[in-house]
């Protein structure tokens, strides 16, 4: 084991047990709750060791820097601690610790910043607890309004503005304007990079997504008692629309899942009132992406019809393509003689980029498994990708 691999595995260790269900083996860090709260603080923590200062943006995001917070022309790096429901360790928390340790490599080689390099911790990535993802970059970049993103609310009632203790502060042009590159540090959540055999890969895109939810309206009755022939059943059309999203998907070579559902009043023996479905949709390119969501609400409205029941459909998050700047990518791959490839998952850089140069490094995942406990990746490609961020950070900050 090297040096740097024990490093990464005595860091790591810290913040393992942190949120992780004895159950699932997954982990529960939903933004502001109480796991990812004790992440905030372990992170305040590591700074203070590393004699970096914390600014927080009003928005959840915090931000640790090595180099003086007035200079500009900062590079940030980093990535969110918050989880899906019984999420993988390393989505999101994998950005940060190798950040860290990153600087560590740096120093420890005697290099200093010409220009701050800055470890950011942003708040809700996984949209998991307030329905929106990337809700910090987004409140960040203003692409989302103050107004929309306070009133958010999770499951229990509480809106993002009482989990924050505050109205978000919103867009901050001088806090983004004195970030000349964002460089994220990322899990690989699928096989590329086992299949390519390489430790590390440099992102070119990712792919336009968002999210839709389906509020299916019928009659509540009795289960026992109420004709096949009489009952206005949206159990029927949310099946339905289901297997429409799966098949339009495929033929369109595209990715469409519906993994999250509320059943009203949600008893054995009731036929439902309301059923609502939220919709994941993603595609290689915003055509195509549009025909599929188009092609499965038409489905769900025919069926509707069909079934006797109501149907409104709300987007609740748009990504557009994210096509991240050319030239730092070739750069990087060059540096770190590195593969290149997109993803269709979603992340704080995708929002960042269309502000500033942004990339992103992604670790192998030998089991290519994402947004699950068997998510995985090796101590010793962890450590890779620690060696391959201090590389980037040292080219674009301290040169
Ligand atoms: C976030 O991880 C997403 O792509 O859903
Ligand atoms: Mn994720
Ligand atoms: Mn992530
Ligand atoms: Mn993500």
């Amino acid at each position: 084991m090297t040096d740097l691999t024990a490093r990464f595995r005595e860091l790591w260790d810290e913040i393992a047990p942190v949120g992780r269900d004895a159950g699932s083996g997954g982990y529960l860090r939903y933004a502001l709750t109480d796991p990812e709260l004790r992440l905030r603080e372990w992170f305040r923590g590591q700074a203070r060791t590393r004699d970096m200062a914390v600014t927080e943006d009003g928005n959840g995001n915090l931000f640790a820097w090595w180099g003086d917070p007035d200079a500009g022309d900062a590079v940030l790096t980093g990535s969110h601690f918050d989880s899906v429901p019984h999420g993988g360790a390393y989505d999101g928390p994998l950005g940060i610790v190798s950040a860290l340790l990153a600087v560590d490599e740096l120093r420890a080689a005697g290099v200093t910043p010409v220009r701050p390099v800055v470890v950011a911790a942003f708040v809700e990535e996984e949209g998991a607890r307030f329905g929106v993802p990337c809700l910090g970059s987004r409140l960040l970049t203003g692409e989302i309004a103050v107004d929309r993103a306070a009133g958010l609310r999770d499951a229990a009632g509480v809106s993002f503005a009482e989990a924050l203790g505050d109205r978000p502060a919103g867009a901050d042009a001088g806090l983004l304007g004195r970030f000349a590159a964002f460089v994220e540090l990322h899990v690989e959540q699928g096989r590329a990079l086992v299949d390519q055999a390489a430790p590390v890969a440099v992102a070119s895109a990712i792919w336009p997504h968002g999210r839709w939810r389906f509020d299916f309206h019928g009659e509540g009755n009795h289960a026992g008692t109420t004709r096949m022939a009489d009952r206005r059943d949206p159990m029927l059309t949310y099946a339905f629309t289901v297997l429409a999203a799966n098949k339009e998907a495929r033929l369109r070579d595209a990715h469409a899942t519906v993994a999250r559902v509320a059943v009203e009043p949600n008893a054995t023996n009731a036929i439902p009132a309301k059923v609502t479905g939220w919709l994941d949709a993603r595609a290689a390119e915003a055509t195509t992406l549009d025909g599929l969501v188009e092609a499965v609400r038409a489905k769900a409205a025919e069926r509707a019809k069909r079934d006797g029941t109501g149907l409104t459909c709300t987007q609740e998050s748009a990504t557009p393509l994210v096509a991240f700047d050319g030239g730092l990518a070739d750069r990087l791959a060059k540096l770190l003689d590195a593969p290149v490839l997109p993803t269709g998952a979603g992340h704080d850089a995708g929002v960042l980029a269309a502000h500033l140069p942004t990339a992103m490094l992604f670790v192998r995942n030998p089991t290519g498994v994402s947004h699950s406990p068997a998510e995985s990746a090796t101590d010793a490609d962890c450590a890779a990708g620690v060696t391959a961020l201090a590389r980037v950070l040292e080219e674009l900050a301290c040169r």
